[in-house]
């Protein structure tokens, strides 16, 4: 089995940025943490981090040849890209939306995902778990 874990843009700067957020975990150990959990799974994940809409884009239609599931935290581009929406629903692949805050109790504009409908469900306000609990989710939803 093949998942595809997404970063979305300002996650390359995890563990710099906005530390009482985000914590001071880095990307590359959020990374290092997925990778272990997907070798215990006995999984395949690739993945990638980009600040731009098209790339992240590009990355979901590529993954209609070979992904099994998809595990994706669209940052900020959670809450407004149609973009993102329409690629993860023509991709037609279960997805897990992931936030490391629970985007539910910051700014009333954090509460609302467009990503949410296209999705299997959502992960948010565990850190580093959020993805961990996702990419377990992802391997089960396309294990259904
Ligand atoms: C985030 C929440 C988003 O609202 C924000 O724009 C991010 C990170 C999270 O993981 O908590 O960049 O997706």
């Amino acid at each position: 089995m093949r998942i595809l874990v997404l970063h979305g843009p300002n996650l390359n700067l995890l563990g710099e940025r906005e530390t009482s957020v985000y914590g001071t975990t880095t990307l590359e150990d959020v990374n290092r943490q997925i990778e272990s959990l997907a070798q215990e799974l006995g999984v395949e994940v690739r993945i990638v981090q980009s600040n731009h809409e098209g790339v992240l884009v590009d990355a979901l239609h590529d993954a209609r040849a070979w992904a099994d599931a998809i595990v994706i935290n669209p940052g900020a581009l959670t809450h407004y890209s149609i973009a993102l929406r329409d690629a993860i629903a023509a991709v037609n692949k279960p997805t897990v939306e992931v936030h490391l805050s629970n985007v539910h109790a910051r700014e009333e504009f954090r509460r609302h995902s467009v990503i949410a409908p296209v999705c299997k469900g959502q992960i948010a306000g565990f850190g580093v778990q959020s993805y961990l609990l996702g990419l377990r989710a992802a391997v089960a939803s396309a294990q259904m």
